[in-house]
């Protein structure tokens, strides 16, 4: 299995590593600087020291005073300064200290042989054991120079190295520690980084692992502006077009089962007709028939009237069930919609006027025309006319409206009925277009889902909408014909 590193750790590391490599180096550069420093520094001292006794020591060479050479050898030995050897005219040890008596090494010879020059000088390092502890030395020697004379003599020192070793150590020690302060600080800042550039990613990680669950109630918040807020926005994008998409497909969804229905209802509908409709129509013949029976009396009389009336009713119902499922080809042609909804309210007038209901029209004039079998869409005027007439009280007032708005980049001519009856209760507004829902003890449900199904074939839509105070406003927009 393939370790899971997630981009945090890899940024931490690599930039933790960076930083350490960065800082290490220049600790590094620092302490070899340093110690060159502190190594010329000590050289030159060594020098300057070795300089001054072999000049402080002409005289005494010249005279050949070795006591006086002794007391002065004896009386400089101090601090770092371990040893000192001084040579006689021949480069032959002449003198030197306590310590040297015990390492005849450190006199024999010469560092300078036969030089003859006063700048001549020279130098070396050793390591000396000394009491069980190593040391390490720095060797020069100077000559007894006069100007005359040549050289006298000369005077070797041995400075130890180990203090200036240890003063190395303690600027490492504190090398290290800026070293281990600047990695801890290091990790911090690369951790602050890595989560600010993690964050936004972690947060469009959360909203891609909520969309691939199906919630697409919220859109990922990244106001970020690099490539992971471009990245975010175009993900809402595409979850706003899947939304889209997906609603449209409920949609379609939705109206293949609606067809679906429809189509097997139609099904039954056409064999309950005919299988009702020719024993009825003879029923209803023999009755009229035997109501003509003038012997009968009246309550008799009154009897066959009222089930006269339920076969009407019967035959009204597989009339308009019939007329719902079935599936007609559109006639279509060019018409002006006012005529046809000035057609649809002439053929319910004498209904209206029954009830004294107010109708008040206006549509504009120059509406464009719409593409449309004629037939058709009056009853869809007249259904929804139907249904404000059996909404509204005596005196009630219908008002209707054409006028034309764009949708979808297309005009659609809209027809808006509004009455001011009692309107429809929130309950019943999301079935009203469902067949065979009615909220009247007498109705069939289907006005509105035969409407639907035609203003639909049409490619148009129809809604209600809530109505300002009583009643209600129904909306059917049909594409208008586009000018050519
Ligand atoms: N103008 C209206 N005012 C109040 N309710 C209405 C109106 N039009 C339709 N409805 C409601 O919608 C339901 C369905 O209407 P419809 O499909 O025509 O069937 P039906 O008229 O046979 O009941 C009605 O039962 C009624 O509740
Ligand atoms: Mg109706």
């Amino acid at each position: 299995m393939k370790l899971k590193i997630s981009i945090y750790t890899r940024l931490v590391f690599w930039i933790t590593l960076l930083i350490c490599l960065l800082f290490g180096a220049v600790l590094f550069v620092i302490q070899i600087r340093e110690a060159r420093i502190l190594r010329d520094e000590t050289e030159a001292r060594a020098l300057l020291q070795a300089r001054y006794m072999a000049d402080a020591n002409l005289q005494n060479l010249s005279r050949q005073d070795w006591q006086a050479v002794q007391k002065y050898v004896d009386g400089h030995i101090a601090g770092d300064l371990i040893y000192i050897v001084v040579y006689d005219r021949a480069g032959q040890p002449a003198v030197w200290n306590t310590l040297v008596r015990s390492h005849d090494e450190l006199a024999s010879g010469s560092l300078l042989g036969d030089a003859m020059t006063p700048e001549e000088t020279a130098s070396e390092t050793k390591t000396l054991v000394l009491g069980g502890e190593t040391l390490r030395v720095l060797e020069v020697e100077a000559p007894s120079f006069a100007q005359a004379a040549g050289r006298w003599g000369s005077v070797k020192i041995g400075l130890s190295l180990e203090p200036m070793y240890a003063r190395l150590r303690e600027i490492q020690k504190v090398l290290l520690l800026i070293g281990v302060g600047g990695f801890l600080l290091g990790i911090a800042g690369a951790a602050f980084l890595a989560r600010r550039i993690t964050r936004p990613l972690h947060r469009l990680v959360d909203g891609t692992v909520r969309i691939a669950n199906g919630d697409f109630s919220q859109a990922i918040v990244n106001t970020s502006r690099d490539e992971v807020g471009d990245l975010a926005r175009s993900f809402s994008e595409m979850t706003a077009q899947l939304l889209q998409a997906r609603q449209r497909m409920e949609e379609a969804n939705r109206c293949l089962v609606q067809h679906e229905k429809l189509a097997s209802i139609g099904r039954m509908a056409a064999t309950i007709a005919h299988e009702i409709r020719n024993p009825l129509t003879s029923v209803k013949l023999n009755i009229q028939k035997v109501a003509e029976e003038e012997s009968f009396a009246e309550t008799v009389k009154a009897h066959l009237g009222l089930s006269l009336e339920g076969i009407d009713q019967i035959e009204r119902f597989i009339k308009e069930l019939l007329n719902f499922t079935r599936v007609q080809e559109l006639l279509l042609e060019r018409w002006p919609v006012g005529q046809i909804v000035e057609e649809s309210l002439k053929m319910i007038r004498g209904t209206l006027d029954q009830k004294k209901i107010a109708v008040e029209k206006a549509c504009a004039a120059d509406l464009p025309p719409v593409l449309a079998d004629a037939d058709k869409l009056r009853q869809v005027f007249l259904n929804v006319l139907r249904n404000a007439h059996e909404a509204l009280d005596a005196g009630g007032k219908i008002t209707i409206g054409c006028d034309t708005v764009a949708e979808g980049g297309r005009t659609m001519v809209r027809v808006r009925i509004a009455d001011n009856g009692p309107g429809i209760k929130d309950k019943d507004r999301p079935n009203i277009f469902e067949p065979f829902y009615t909220t009247k003890p007498s109705g069939f449900g289907l006005g509105l889902a035969n409407a639907r199904k035609i203003v639909e074939q049409h490619n148009g839509t129809i809604g209600v909408g809530k109505k300002r105070g009583r009643g209600s406003a129904f909306v059917i927009l049909i594409p208008a014909e586009e000018a050519k």
